[in-house]
C-alpha cells in the first residue's frame, strides 16, 4: 500500500488542500476555505475530513475527486465521459504518473492503463488576485475518444453552504440572480446555444448560511468560455456535494484519434470569509489583472456615443454630424457608428456579410464623418457582426455554402440572419480581410462586436474560431478596442473578456431595469468594461420616462456613454447630463482602479453600492430608489470597506434632487457647512439616512478622510 500524499495552494484570502488516499489514486480537494498555517499537517487535515462510508453502500467510499470517477465507486456525475470509437463506454480509473507543484500552481498528471486515457489537470493560483484557474486536457489513447463531457475541475461544496446562486436572464432583463436550496439531485445549468447566452450566464455563488453582500463565507465560480456551456451542482443522497463546469459537447462533436486531446476552458474558483463583496473583489481584480488587455491601459475610460437609438437604420450624414457636435458638448469622447453604414443595410433582412460601405448613404466614404469628430476632440468607433449573414446579401449569392449548417439543410433564421462557418479557413480569412481593410482605410479605434442570433447545434470550434479571427485582428491593429455585444448581455463572460474589452450589458437603456442588472453583474465583472448609457427620454424598451438625473447617474456608475437622439434633450436635460458627465470623467480614475462594494439593503426598494479608493481616503456612495418603500420612513445605509478608525466628511452632491415635501422635519446635515464627519466605524456599524426619495432618485453622497 503507497502512502497518502497531500498538496495545499494558498492565496491571500483561501487556501485548498488536495490529497490521494494511496498516492496514485486520483486527488480529491478535502479543504477550500479561509487560509491554514504554514505548516498545517495535511496528511491529518485530509484525514479528519473524510467521511465514514455509509454500510449500505459500497465498502469503500468513492471520493469525490477532480474528476470523479464511476469506476471508483462515485455514484454522481462523473468528471468524464465518452466512449471508444467503437460506441464502448470508457470508464477510466485514473493514477497519478506525476503531481508538479509550485507556488503558483499544481499539475496532476494521472494515467488509466485500461483506458489508454491521459489527463492533464491544472490548478493555477493567484495571489495577486485570490483566483484559482482550473482546467483539465484529456489525450486520447488507443483507440480513440468520442467525448460527451470533460468538467474543468469538479469542486466539493462546503455542507455550510445553503444555497446556490445563479443567474438567467433575457434579452432587455440579463443578470436575474435565482436562488436554490440544496436538495438530493442535480441542479444543471446549460446553454446550447453556442454562445454563452442571456439566460445562462457560467457563474455561480454559493454562500454559506447567513452570509450576504458584506459578511459571511462566500464560494464562486464563473467558466471563462463563450459556447455552449453546461454546469451543474449536485448533492448525492449521502450528503456531499459537487460543482462541475465545462463546454457543452454535443454527442459526435469532440472525435480524438489516439494522438488527440481536448482542453477545457479556464474554470475560476474563489472564496471569501468577506460575503459577497470578497468574492467580486477577487473576479474584479482577476479581470484586471489577467484577463482585460487593454491596447492603452493608461488611456482614460472614454464617454461614448452610440448613435443606434437615435437613428437606428436611417443614415444621413448631415445628421450624424449634427449629433456628433452635440454628443461631444455633452461631454462624449467616442462616438460609435452602429449598425446599418454597410452595403444593402436598410433594415436587419438585408446586407449583413457585405462590410462595405454603403455609397449612397456616404458617397464620400466615411472620411468626412471621421474627421468631424475627430475635429471635435472625439474617436471613431464602427458597429460590425462578421460571424453573421443575411440571405439577401451579395456574400450570400456568391457563397451559400458558408452558411453554418448548410442553407439546404433548412437552417433556421434568427433576426432574418444566418452564421458563417468560421471554422471553414476561407470563411475567417475572407472575414479577417474585410474587417482589416475597413480598419485600414479608415482611423477606427473601436469595434463594436454584435452577435444576435443564437446558434443552432453550434460547436466549441465555432468558439474557437471566432477568438482566433479577434486575437487575428487585434494583433494586426495594436490599439484596437472590442466591446462584446449580442443583443445586449448574450456574449459576456471570461473567455469574450480575454479577446475584449467592453460589454454591451444589455439592450435595455432603462434606468431602472438597469441598475438592478449592473448591481447582479457586478458580482463578476468590473464597473469599467460594463457599457451603460442613457438612452432617450422615452425609453425604446420600456416606454417609461425617468429623469434625467436618474438615468445619468446610473449610467455614471460603470463606462458612460450616450445613446439617444442628443436633439431631444431641453436645455435642462442637457446641463445636467453635461454636469454629471463631467463628474464621471473628473472621477473615473480612482473609481476605476478601487473596490466596489455591493451593500446589503434593508429596503428592498434600495439598490445601494460604493466605491472606495484603494488607499480608503476616499468614496462614493450611490443610492438608487427604484421603487415606493413599503414603510414610510427611510431605513440606514451602511457602509462597508471604510477605515473604522479613520474620519470621513459626507457630501450629498445631488442635493437639487432633495424633495422638500416629502418629509415636514427632514433637516439634512449634508446641508450644513462642509458636511457632516464620521467615522469609518460609525458608517459601516449605524450607517446614515437619506433624504425621502421619490421612486427614480439615485442619492450620491461622496465621502473624504480628514487627516488625522
Ligand atoms: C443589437 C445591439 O445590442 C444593439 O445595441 C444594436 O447594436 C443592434 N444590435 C444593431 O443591429
Amino acid at each position: 500500500m503507497n502512502r497518502p500524499r497531500s498538496w495545499r495552494l494558498d492565496s491571500p484570502a483561501q487556501t485548498l488542500i488536495f490529497a490521494s488516499r494511496d498516492g496514485t489514486e486520483t486527488p480529491e480537494c478535502l479543504y477550500w476555505g479561509a487560509p491554514l498555517p504554514v505548516g498545517e499537517d495535511l496528511d491529518a487535515l485530509a484525514q479528519m475530513q473524510r467521511r465514514a462510508a455509509p454500510r449500505s453502500l459500497l465498502d469503500r467510499y468513492a471520493p469525490l475527486s477532480i474528476c470523479p470517477e464511476e469506476r471508483r465507486g462515485w455514484l454522481g456525475r462523473p468528471g468524464f465521459t465518452g466512449t471508444d470509437l467503437e460506441g464502448r463506454t470508457l470508464l477510466p480509473r485514473f493514477s497519478i504518473s506525476d503531481a508538479e507543484q509550485s507556488s503558483e500552481a499544481l499539475t496532476f498528471r494521472l494515467e488509466c492503463a485500461e483506458t489508454g486515457l491521459k489527463l492533464v489537470q491544472t490548478l493555477e493560483v493567484f495571489a495577486d488576485t485570490d483566483m484559482v484557474m482550473a482546467s483539465a486536457c484529456l489525450e486520447a489513447g488507443e483507440p480513440g475518444l468520442r467525448l460527451n463531457w470533460l468538467g474543468a475541475c469538479a469542486f466539493p461544496v462546503a455542507d455550510r453552504v445553503d444555497r446556490i446562486v445563479d443567474f438567467t436572464g433575457r434579452w432587455l432583463g440579463e443578470f436575474q440572480a435565482q436562488e436554490t436550496p440544496w436538495n438530493v439531485g442535480v441542479h444543471v445549468r446549460e446553454s446550447r446555444e453556442g454562445r454563452t447566452g442571456h439566460a445562462h450566464f457560467p457563474g455561480m455563488m454559493l454562500p454559506a448560511k447567513g452570509a450576504g453582500n458584506t459578511s459571511g463565507d462566500v464560494y464562486a465560480l464563473h467558466l471563462g468560455w463563450s459556447g455552449g456551456h453546461r454546469g451543474f451542482a449536485e448533492e448525492l443522497p449521502d450528503g456531499r456535494r459537487q460543482v462541475q463546469m465545462g463546454a457543452f459537447l454535443r454527442p459526435g462533436e469532440v472525435i480524438l484519434s489516439a494522438d488527440g486531446s481536448y482542453a477545457t476552458p479556464p474554470l475560476f474558483a474563489t472564496f471569501s470569509t468577506e460575503g459577497a463583496n470578497g468574492v467580486m473583489a477577487a473576479f474584479h481584480r482577476h479581470a484586471r489583472k489577467h484577463v482585460v488587455r487593454f491596447p492603452t491601459p493608461d488611456r482614460p475610460r472614454p464617454v461614448h456615443y452610440n448613435c443606434w437609438e437615435a437613428i437606428y437604420f436611417d443614415h444621413d450624414i448631415k445628421t450624424l454630424k449634427d449629433i456628433a457636435t452635440k454628443a461631444a458638448a455633452l461631454g462624449a469622447e467616442r462616438f460609435v457608428l452602429d449598425d446599418g453604414w454597410f452595403r444593402g443595410r436598410t433594415d436587419d433582412t438585408a446586407g449583413l456579410g457585405d462590410w462595405v460601405l454603403d455609397r449612397g448613404k456616404y458617397p464620400e466614404g466615411l472620411g468626412p464623418l471621421i474627421d468631424h469628430i475627430e475635429d471635435l476632440g472625439m474617436s471613431f468607433g464602427l458597429w460590425v457582426e462578421p460571424e453573421m449573414i443575411n440571405a439577401d446579401s451579395e456574400l450570400y449569392r456568391a457563397h451559400p455554402d458558408w452558411v453554418l449548417g448548410g442553407m439546404a439543410e433548412g437552417q433556421l433564421s434568427g433576426r432574418h440572419q444566418y452564421l458563417l462557418d468560421l471554422t471553414r479557413p476561407e470563411v475567417s480569412a475572407h472575414l479577417f480581410s474585410r474587417i482589416d481593410a475597413l480598419l485600414r482605410e479608415y482611423r477606427i479605434d473601436y469595434l463594436k462586436w454584435d452577435h444576435n442570433r443564437p446558434l443552432i447545434a453550434g460547436t466549441a470550434r465555432q468558439t474557437q474560431a471566432f477568438y482566433a479571427l479577434v486575437d487575428r485582428l487585434r494583433k494586426t491593429h495594436a490599439s484596437l478596442e472590442i466591446e462584446s455585444c449580442a443583443s445586449g448581455g448574450g456574449r459576456i463572460d471570461f473567455g469574450v473578456l480575454s479577446h475584449t474589452h467592453r460589454i454591451w450589458l444589455s439592450d435595455s437603456n432603462d434606468a431602472l431595469e438597469r441598475l438592478r442588472m449592473q448591481s447582479e453583474a457586478a458580482l463578476f465583472l468590473p464597473p469599467e468594461i460594463i457599457g451603460s448609457h442613457v438612452g432617450p427620454r422615452v425609453c425604446h424598451t420600456s416606454g417609461r420616462v425617468l429623469p434625467m438625473a436618474f438615468r445619468a447617474w446610473t449610467a455614471a456608475t460603470r463606462h458612460m456613454g450616450f445613446e439617444m437622439d442628443p436633439r431631444e434633450l431641453t436645455e435642462e436635460e442637457a446641463g445636467t447630463l453635461a454636469r454629471i458627465t463631467a463628474w464621471w470623467k473628473a472621477n473615473r480614475d480612482w473609481t476605476f482602479a478601487g473596490r466596489l462594494h455591493r451593500l446589503d439593503s434593508l429596503d428592498d426598494a434600495v439598490i445601494a453600492e460604493m466605491t472606495v479608493s484603494v488607499g480608503k481616503e476616499r468614496f462614493v456612495l450611490f443610492v438608487g430608489q427604484t421603487a415606493a418603500s413599503a414603510r414610510s420612513s427611510t431605513r440606514p445605509v451602511r457602509l462597508t470597506g471604510l477605515n473604522p478608525d479613520a474620519r470621513y466628511r459626507l457630501r450629498l452632491i445631488n442635493q437639487e434632487d432633495i424633495r422638500p415635501n416629502l418629509s415636514r422635519d427632514f433637516k439634512p446635515p449634508y446641508l450644513s457647512d462642509g458636511g457632516p464627519v464620521l467615522s469609518g466605524a460609525a458608517l459601516i456599524g449605524a450607517g446614515i439616512h437619506l433624504p425621502p426619495a421619490l421612486p427614480a432618485i439615485m442619492w450620491v453622497v461622496e465621502g473624504e478622510m480628514l487627516n488625522s
